[in-house]
């Protein structure tokens, strides 16, 4: 069981969330999306939205930091595990009641909100309830934590997470004997994995990062004075053509 559950389970959950999603684009560009429902109701959105992705993207990249960064480097930055036990208790425990308030909100306005139910899928109502049980184990594992402040069960997930990325054999041995509760939040983690390409979280791939960097657009009206400066007909027909055999010679998109 123990060795099905982090052996076997989390390759499943990863294959499904990278074939599924790359299906999901391919087959169904159309049904990618977040699905706002921002034009419905504005009010009540806005706190309960911000609070649940900040929340959700700080314990995205901590988990991400927390679970995969190399021993021997955090050893070379003089990082103690009782630090970083410390930390992941303190910023994810933070992050994690933000996204536990937010996600609330979200919940309480979707399931409320007449307008909003009726136009919200199983998936989405779904997803919302896993994420929102997965916080509250992810929360409760503080509690386990706490008692273990020495970081010493946090570097046995550590080895574990990493050994599944790199494809260790035995991996799930490494936390046979840790409390039951972290193993309740690794299982269903790894189920909101595999679920992934099948709701809205599909979005997450989407963020529009390039905004960031892209180059600045200003349209403004022309100050020009003087008028364009005249073309004959021939000169006209003859930009045209070529024009015209320069589109002939391009593939289009159905070839
Ligand atoms: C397969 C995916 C996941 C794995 C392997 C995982 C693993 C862990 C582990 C090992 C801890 C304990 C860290 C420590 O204190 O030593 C933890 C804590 C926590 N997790 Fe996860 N987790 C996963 C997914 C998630 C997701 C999707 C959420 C949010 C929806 C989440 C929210 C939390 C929270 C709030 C805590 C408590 C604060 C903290 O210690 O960072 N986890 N997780």
């Amino acid at each position: 069981m123990n060795n099905f559950f982090f052996g076997i389970y989390p390759y499943i959950a990863l294959s499904v969330l990278i074939i599924g999603s790359i299906a999901r684009y391919e087959r169904d560009p159309f049904s990618w999306k977040s699905s706002s429902s921002q034009l419905l109701r504005r009010r009540q959105l806005r706190i309960g939205s911000v609070l649940f992705h900040v929340g959700i993207l700080t314990i995205f990249f901590g988990h991400l930091v927390g679970l995969f960064a190399p021993l021997p480097l955090l050893h070379a930055l003089g990082i103690s595990h009782e630090f970083k036990q410390i930390l992941a208790m303190v910023v994810g425990g933070l992050a994690g009641i933000a996204a536990l308030i937010g996600g609330g909100m979200l919940f309480h306005r979707r399931w409320t909100d007449p307008r909003i139910r009726k136009t919200s899928s199983v998936a989405d109502i779904g997803i919302l309830v896993l994420i929102l049980i997965q916080l509250v184990f992810g929360l409760s594992t503080i509690v386990s934590s706490a008692q273990h402040l020495d970081g010493k069960e946090m570097v046995k997930f550590m080895l574990w997470a990493q050994g599944v990325v790199t494809f260790q054999p035995d991996v799930a041995a490494r936390i046979a004997d840790t409390p039951l509760i972290f193993k309740l939040h690794i299982v269903l983690g790894l189920t909101i994995f595999l679920l992934f390409p099948f709701t809205r979280l599909v979005h997450m791939l989407s963020v529009p990062l390039r905004y960031f960097w892209r180059p600045g657009y200003q349209i403004v009206r022309s100050r020009r004075t003087q008028p364009l400066p005249q073309h004959s007909d021939a000169e006209l027909n003859q930009a045209r053509l070529t024009a015209a055999r320069r589109a002939a010679a391009q593939p289009t998109a159905a070839e």
